[in-house]
């Protein structure tokens, strides 16, 4: 379940209602898809193929939906873990502020990380909020949002990603 800090000030922010409320004022989309139907081997480790396709086949319902309401045509599954080849160059794309030119969508199935979401407007505007995502939760970051984001200690994260299109997925520097 994820957790928020903002900076500037000490404030924490863990329980489902309060998340759900504080990232929807935020304009960001939080769900909890929950851990039940994850495959309880996924490990610290690249996934084969036929892991990925499990992953993705008991999500199909929430992914069709997604495509069907958002317009999304591609789903797959991304692994980072320590020895992935380059992880530091790329990480380092990703951990300054960024826009996509696509909604940054994301299910993360195993490992933990941070999005750090820069509000341009409402009653966040200004702050950066610090969203900690653990395995369970759901995060749709609109297209144009401003943010970077951080691997946890562990340096390990698996996540489901949606996309309009996956050839226009580079991050835009602001
Ligand atoms: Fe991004």
């Amino acid at each position: 379940m994820a957790i928020l800090t903002f900076s500037g000030n000490e404030r924490t922010v863990q329980d489902r209602e309060g998340v759900q409320r504080t990232l929807h004022e935020a304009g960001i989309v939080f769900e909890v898809w929950g851990t039940n139907r994850l495959p309880r081997s996924l490990s610290a480790r690249n996934l084969s193929e036929a892991e990925k396709q499990a992953v993705l086949a008991e999500f199909a319902g929430e992914i069709a939906l997604l495509n069907r309401t958002r317009g999304y045509t591609t789903a797959d599954v991304v692994t980072l873990y320590p020895d992935t080849p380059d992880l530091d160059a790329l990480l380092a794309k990703f951990d300054r502020r960024h826009t996509h030119s696509d909604d940054e969508v994301r299910f993360i199935a195993q490992g933990s990380g941070t999005f750090h979401l820069c509000p341009t407007t409402g009653p966040h505007a200004g702050q950066v909020i610090r969203a900690e995502v653990h395995p369970g939760d759901f995060l749709l970051i609109p297209k144009g949002y401003p943010h970077w984001f951080t691997l946890g200690p562990a340096r390990q994260i698996t996540a489901v990603r949606l996309f309009t299109d996956p050839a226009g997925w580079v991050a835009h520097y602001a």
